[in-house]
């Protein structure tokens, strides 16, 4: 579990603030009692983390506030928010806040909407979050490296009047590619990686931590934040012999409804609010299975039930839906029509793609790390020419076509979008979300309202697709 964060005041930020950077920005202390904001501080630094019990070794991690998830911060609905992130990395880093409809200059896109934070640097974020919800935040430079190292944590938007439930978790799933000394092996640039379905581990945590079994009590009810933080694995969860109910997706709430087959599946980056009525009795076990990849299932973790007394007899009757987000509705009479063509990589057929403006075959993509392309182009993180532009207020439609044979979950920033139309079997079809999973050959239309003026990032949140071209601009204006 990660450990909240107490927010402290900016009183006492101003007595820690320390003695690097000056902090112009900040107004004085006098002005707390009329402007409290919530201010919570994040330090990226290296350090040890214990991913399993001993006598498995400790790993050496990149961490926030020293562990990996980093600290669960939780805000309110429409209440400003300060976030002091500094970078004791010896590596350039900056924090996106994923999923969150904020003002473009706090998105935390290394030299698309700020410059890189350097080692022994700060920055600080504000914003108010518009929505209620579940999400997150990771760095948004040299990303392979960085969230494999570590670097991610859960960023919780409470609602105004939350629904009412016994507990609420979040279980951040990670996924590490260690080797036997303990330690994450340092293979990120992995050719084979980026060229097929990204890089996977070989161990799962739950919350930073292999998993061995939650315990329950009979009766209860559980309001579970899934968060799926890993760069390459998509988890298809079953709870075995209980009915989990989804009531949000990437923080936007559904209906609530039970999935084909009670089966969740959750690409990189996505998220899945449930509902899980514990109905079964004191003392039994049932295991939750991931099978994504049908060759390899594994339980993911063991859902133990208490010898305690059942809490109640029957799953309470009240409600779970949960109140809707100012999200704007598309208006679907007069869209801007977009289309975003996936190639590239193992048995693609990408032949050539414009690398910084210059057409270049496959073979000089490569030299050049590129491995993918969004309509024939292959981007860099520091130079990224708007591909598209819409007018501010209209509503944009976008067609993803993925000619690949590999899963892509593409992200938008800055906006979430209504999935209007998907030929996979998705369990988004018909909801708003902020990224969308397309399986191999698969194809979507998404559909949003470009109400947040700015360019923002839209690429595949499978790292290494994304740092080898897979991204691209889109230009609100
Ligand atoms: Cu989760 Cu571009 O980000
Ligand atoms: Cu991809």
């Amino acid at each position: 579990m990660t450990t909240p964060l107490s927010p402290f005041s900016r009183r006492a930020f101003l007595l820690t603030a320390g003695t690097a950077v000056a902090l112009p920005l900040l107004p004085a202390v006098t002005a707390q009692a009329a402007d409290p904001i919530r201010t919570y501080s994040l330090k990226a630094a290296p350090g040890p983390v214990r991913l399993a019990p001993e006598p498995f070794p400790e790993t050496i991690l990149w961490t926030f506030n020293g562990t990996s998830p980093g600290p669960e911060i939780r805000v309110r609905q429409g209440e400003k928010v300060r976030i002091v992130v500094e970078n004791a990395l010896p590596d350039d880093t900056s924090v996106h806040w994923h999923g969150l409809r904020i003002p473009n200059a706090m998105d935390g896109v290394a030299h698309l909407t700020q410059p890189p934070i350097p080692p022994g640097g700060r920055f600080v974020y504000e914003f108010t979050p518009p929505d209620a919800g579940t999400f997150w935040y990771h760095p948004h430079v040299h990303s392979v490296l960085q969230t494999n190292m570590g670097l991610y944590g859960p960023l919780i938007v409470e609602e105004k009047d939350p629904i009412a439930v016994d507990r609420e978790l979040t279980w951040v799933l990670g996924d590490w590619r260690l080797g036997p000394d303990g330690l994450v092996r340092d293979n990120f640039a992995s050719q084979r990686d980026y060229l097929r379905a990204g890089r996977f581990g070989n161990t799962v945590t739950l919350s930073g931590q292999v998993a061995g079994s939650q315990t329950f009590r009979a009766g209860e009810r559980v309001r579970i934040r899934l968060l799926n933080a890993c760069d390459a694995r998509v988890f298809a969860l079953r709870f075995h012999e209980h009915h989990p109910k989804i009531i949000a997706l990437d923080g936007q709430p559904v209906e609530p409804f039970t999935p084909p087959g009670g089966q969740i599946v959750l690409g990189p980056a996505q998220r899945a609010d449930i509902i899980l009525d514990l109905d079964r009795k004191p003392g039994e076990s049932f295991p939750i299975i991931d099978s994504y990849y049908p060759q390899a299932p594994y339980e993911l973790v063991t859902l133990k039930y208490s010898d305690e007394k059942p809490l109640r007899s029957a799953p309470p009757n009240t409600p779970i839906k949960l109140p809707a987000n100012p999200v704007p509705k598309p208006d679907l009479s007069n869209p801007v029509h977009l289309e975003a063509v996936l190639e590239g990589g193992d048995m693609g057929s990408l032949e050539k793609a414009m690398v910084h403006g210059i057409q270049k075959t496959k073979v000089e993509m490569m030299a050049a790390g590129k491995m993918w392309a969004i309509n024939g182009v292959a981007s860099f993180h520091n130079h990224m020419d708007p591909m598209f532009t819409v007018p501010r207020g209209r509503t944009a439609v976008l067609t993803f076509r993925n000619r690949t044979v590999w899963p892509h979950p593409m992200h938008i920033h800055g906006h979430s979008f209504m999935v209007l139309e998907h030929d996979g079997n998705s369990i988004q079809k018909g909801c708003t979300v902020d990224t969308v999973l397309l399986g191999g050959g698969e194809t979507a239309k998404v559909a949003f309202v470009a109400d947040n003026p700015g360019d923002w990032m839209l690429h595949c949140h499978i790292l290494g697709h994304a740092d080898s071209g897979m991204m691209t601009v889109i230009r609100v204006a």
